[in-house]
């Protein structure tokens, strides 16, 4: 009997990146599938570095069948691409970082919006991942912003440029909405509109990584500074019309399992709403951001309240103002 063989030492290499890993567009301008991963907080750094690369270049990345995939796995993934921030004014269904994108809620996304402008660190990166879907409809659509400004005519960016609007979280709801709003919808909003923000942003930004330009829209954009109502709901709608325009978009079918990643410093997206009563059951987790900074320099500025309120778990979304608050 001769004795056991030595055991090898452990030797420890750097991972390599996923062999497998493939990005396909899915759009012309906009969003790409990237297959071949297994999302969770295990990643190695150069699979996080490709996904992060396909983000930024894409603006939203989809991901199928990640059904292994529950809130502490999805929340270790967020990690990966940055500090994890909570809703500033609606609790997460988790008690942790997760809000609910549920039909049965009252919420409605149902309008072109970037996640969160309403402070002034918005979030860099929003990830949703899909629980239950409907057989039909409540699809997502998202828009790149960054094409939007380029293909704008350039005495039109040259405006776009200088100008800067508020944004507020207390935006008029009724004008918005054919229906008269239901019990959810109220309650909804008043969860919402909990602690009223406005914040200053350039119109423009200019994106912290890409060095793009990106338009800063939205629906919670209220108005743009040193202009009348009219001016500024004219200037808003033809901007905003370059967002939108189909060329600049992509829609998503949702299935159990499927992910989504966008860079919400350069997009809107849209949540349809023609599911009907089927449950609609999406997560969604934000990853922080910085303060947005104009053409000129200029950075983003919270006109109230005096800064942003802690959140019941976590930091707020917008808590890393860089101490930009308002002048009293
Ligand atoms: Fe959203």
């Amino acid at each position: 009997m001769t004795s056991a063989a030595p055991t090898a030492p452990a030797v420890r290499t750097a991972p390599a990146p996923s062999a497998t890993l493939a990005v396909d567009k899915v759009g012309g301008r906009i969003g790409a599938v990237i297959s071949g991963v297994r999302l969770g907080g295990d990643l190695d750094e150069a699979t996080v570095a490709e996904i992060r690369a396909a983000l930024l270049e894409h603006k939203v990345v989809f991901f199928r069948d990640q059904h292994h995939l529950d809130a502490e796995g999805h929340e270790a993934f967020g990690r990966l691409l940055g500090e994890l921030v909570a809703h500033p004014t609606v609790p997460s269904v988790d008690g942790r970082y997760a809000l609910g994108i549920d039909n049965d809620h009252g919420g409605r996304a149902n309008q072109w919006h970037t996640d969160v402008t309403f402070v002034p660190a918005y979030p860099a990166f929003s990830i949703l991942r899909a629980e239950v879907v409907p057989p039909y409809g409540g699809n997502t659509l998202w828009a790149n912003t960054a094409a939007a400004y380029a293909e704008l005519p350039q005495p039109l960016r040259v405006l776009a440029d200088s100008v800067r609007g508020v944004h507020t979280n207390d935006y008029d709801y009724a004008a918005t909405r054919p229906e008269a709003p239901s019990r959810e919808l109220e309650q909804h909003r008043k969860v919402f509109t909990a602690v009223k923000f406005q914040t200053e942003h350039p119109v423009v930004r200019v994106h912290p990584e890409t060095g793009e330009r990106t338009l800063v829209l939205g629906s919670f954009l209220q108005k743009l500074t040193g202009f009348t109502g009219h001016d500024s709901r004219a200037l808003i709608g033809v901007l905003q019309s370059h967002v939108e325009r189909p060329e600049n978009t992509v829609r998503w079918q949702w299935r159990a399992g499927d992910v989504a990643i966008w860079d919400n410093r350069a997009t809107q997206h849209y949540g349809v709403d023609d599911s009907d009563a089927h449950e609609r059951t999406l997560r969604r987790i934000t990853v922080d951001g910085d303060v947005p900074v104009g053409v000129d320099g200029r950075p983003s500025t919270l006109l109230a309240p005096r800064s942003v309120p802690e959140p019941t778990y976590g930091i707020a979304s917008g808590a890393s103002t860089n101490g930009v608050l308002a002048q009293s």
